[in-house]
């Protein structure tokens, strides 16, 4: 069956992607669509924008997925598409636009998780092979899972409040960097002195892999006022001493508990997926954790960490391989926890409750 060539539609957050991957792991093509330039102006994505956006340039998407990729939608074995979790109207522009095209051209539809899409991306990248354990770790998510196939996830650990990703968004703004905050915390840290500003590591006194990152928020929102208050504004030194010693806290808690995980797990192999997951510093000190338990560490290129077409494509393939189809019933999902035997997290952030 390794002749598949499956489309991906991805649109559950703030990306519009369309990808075409094949079932010997070719990538032959991906875009991605941002809309960051749509929601700076309101401080974080704004679900009716997103879903609008979607709405208009999915078609657009996919086109060119395929003229990238030098097809037809005859050329294709089927079509991938996220249906959950994520924000309920742009999920809902992705399922329809899957629906119409399968639809219109006869292919079979297959719906995807887009945590699953994260979680398999290194079985894309690295042709790994089941069990491994991963560290999911984005926007509105944060977990340790065990991979056992393409639809067997066995959560070990995760955040009982904010995801990192949300963490470092909610920092961005209250430092008045641009979001995604990510990229832009990440940059000011470059040149910050991680040790002037003393941040909290929430959680590592309690055994297990659960983590917390809402106190570590609001503990260097703290910092900044103290600051402010001492000197009258906030200077860029301090602006980029805030953002090194965040990041290190948040590195210092995922390789912490990344440790414990790898203690746990029955393989050797650390996999990190999410958009956290393109941090160099969190990257870095995940590689070290695992290289210390004399395990493998698997971490994507930061195009495929962040949300893309590609994975879908492949969690796709994936799923069709088992035996899997979707039908014009496909319901676009805001909830849809990978491990359905655990569970639900407390806490809900921008994506709703913790999966
Ligand atoms: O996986 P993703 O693209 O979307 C979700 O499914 O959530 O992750 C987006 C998140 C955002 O919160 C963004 O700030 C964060 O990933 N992010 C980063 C970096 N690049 C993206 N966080 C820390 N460092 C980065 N370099
Ligand atoms: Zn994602």
């Amino acid at each position: 069956m390794d002749d598949l060539i499956f489309l991906g539609i991805e649109s559950s957050c703030d990306d519009t992607a369309a990808a075409v991957v094949t079932g010997d792991r070719r990538i032959l093509s991906s875009v991605v669509s941002s809309q960051t330039t749509l929601h700076a102006d309101f401080g974080g994505v704004v679900p009716e924008i997103a879903a609008r956006a979607h709405a208009e340039r999915l078609d657009l998407a996919v086109e060119q997925a395929l003229d990238q990729a030098g097809l037809a939608l005859t050329d294709l074995s089927g079509i991938a598409v996220t249906a959950g979790p994520g924000l309920i109207g742009g999920v809902m522009s992705g399922v329809m636009c899957a629906k119409g095209l399968a639809a219109g051209s006869g292919l079979p539809l297959v719906g995807v998780n887009h945590l699953a899409g994260h979680a398999l991306t290194p079985r894309l990248t690295d042709g790994i092979d089941f069990p491994y354990l991963m560290l999911l770790v984005s926007g509105g998510h944060c977990q340790f899972l065990r991979v056992d196939g393409p639809d067997n996830f066995t959560r070990m650990g995760g955040t009982i409040d904010d995801a990192p990703g949300e963490a470092f968004d909610k920092i961005a703004r209250l430092l008045a960097l641009p979001q995604p905050g990510g990229p832009a915390v990440q940059a000011e840290a470059a040149s910050g002195d991680a040790k002037r500003i003393s941040l909290p590591r929430p959680l590592l006194d309690r055994p297990g892999c659960d983590m917390s990152f809402s106190g570590l928020k609001t503990a260097a929102l703290r910092q900044r006022d103290a600051l402010i208050a001492e000197h009258g504004g906030l200077r860029q030194g301090d602006r980029r001493d805030l953002c090194a010693a965040f990041q290190t806290a948040v590195s210092d808690v995922l390789a912490e508990k990344s440790r414990r995980a790898l203690a746990e797990s029955p393989v050797p192999v650390l996999a990190v997926a999410g958009g956290v997951a393109a941090n160099t510093q969190i990257r870095a000190a995940l590689e070290q954790v695992a290289a210390d338990a004399g395990a493998r560490f698997l971490a994507p290129p930061l195009a495929l960490c962040t949300d893309n077409g590609a994975m879908i494509a492949w969690a796709g393939i994936e799923r069709f391989r088992q035996g899997h189809r979707d039908d014009m019933t496909l319901a676009a999902r805001p909830r849809w926890p990978l491990d359905r035997k655990a569970q639900p997290m407390l806490g809900s952030g921008k994506k709703g409750a913790k999966a």
